[in-house]
């Protein structure tokens, strides 16, 4: 049954919240992935083009829990689009993946140079053979998205696409609603920048939470959304998944619906170029 923790749809059963594993790569994403499944994340994101399949696949087989347990999804990169590379990178995610399945198998980005119909095929027969539970898309806008569920043989179980709290995604939201396909946010905190925003921080203190716990509490809360945020610190990934007990009301929308003005994109644009030159020039961010 869909909860405030899960979503049922076409017999598949999606966590709300699971790890974004962009830029998790080495021993620390490894260790990192291991510590999200020991703190009980169920959901895990890659993606081929990730190129930390062999490193997820790895802290699944140490972290005890069960495969069936967890949900795990990949995405084949957009120079596999062609039907035989699309099936030989899905076999390749396989067994980076240790895996015989993935939950949801996903095209990373359209590709108009290939005919949508034939990767949607091959990922089609890809779910027939038992090597993926469910299949869909990533950042597709809605004319794509129509088109993808006109051509495809199989439902289109999810569009994965940025979205959080600063940038709106409203008519591409309500299309895919009124088509059951999921709503995956990814970038769910702005690359970690609305954990500043001054709104989301007062909000925060009504509740004994932090900002980061807002921004991913206002998508779960979102009827088929579900959020995916990347963390490598413990600290970060025992935060980001301890937002169940608490509820956002009526004011506090109205103020992040406000808040989502021009003041909120030009703080995210300032602080993602801080962001963006700190990793430029080696730092870590804390
Ligand atoms: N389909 C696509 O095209 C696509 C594109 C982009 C991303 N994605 C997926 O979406 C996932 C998430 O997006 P993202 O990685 O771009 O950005 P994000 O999840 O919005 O932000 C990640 C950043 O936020 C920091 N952070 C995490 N938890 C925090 C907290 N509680 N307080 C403060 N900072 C916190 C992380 O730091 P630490 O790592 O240091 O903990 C990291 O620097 C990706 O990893 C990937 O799986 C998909």
């Amino acid at each position: 049954m869909t909860s405030i923790t899960s979503i049922e749809t076409r017999g598949i059963s999606l966590p709300r919240l699971g790890l974004g594993t962009w830029r998790l790569q080495g021993d620390s994403g490894r260790a990192a992935v291991e510590s999200a499944l020991g703190l009980g994340y169920r959901h895990i994101d890659t993606a081929e083009m990730y190129a930390n399949e062999r490193e997820i696949g790895h802290a699944i087989a140490l972290a005890g829990v069960q495969r069936s347990d967890i949900f795990l999804v990949t995405k084949v990169w957009t120079n596999h689009f062609r039907a035989a590379d699309a099936r030989r990178a899905a076999e390749t995610s396989l067994r980076n993946l240790r895996t015989d399945y993935v939950d949801l198998l996903l095209m990373h980005f359209p590709n108009e140079s290939v005919p949508l119909a034939e990767t949607l095929g091959a990922l089609a027969g890809l779910l027939n053979a038992g090597k993926a539970r469910a299949i869909g898309v990533s950042n597709f806008p809605i004319p794509l998205l129509e088109k993808a569920i006109t051509v495809c043989p199989a439902p289109i179980a999810c569009n994965q696409v940025k979205f959080h709290v600063g940038r709106d995604q409203g008519p591409l939201l309500a299309f895919a609603r009124s088509h059951g396909i999921i709503f995956t946010a990814y970038s769910p905190l702005g690359l970690g920048s609305l954990s500043h925003h001054p709104v989301l921080k007062d909000i925060a203190c009504k509740h004994a939470k932090n900002a980061a716990q807002i921004a991913l509490r206002w998508l779960v809360e979102q009827d088929g959304v579900i959020a995916i945020p990347k963390a490598t610190t413990e600290r970060n990934l025992r935060t980001n998944i301890d937002i169940f007990d608490f509820v956002l009301d009526g004011e506090d929308r109205a103020r992040l619906d406000k808040a989502r003005g021009p003041g909120l994109f030009a703080h995210l644009a300032s602080l993602r170029r801080f962001i963006v030159r700190r990793q430029l020039s080696g730092f870590v961010l804390a």
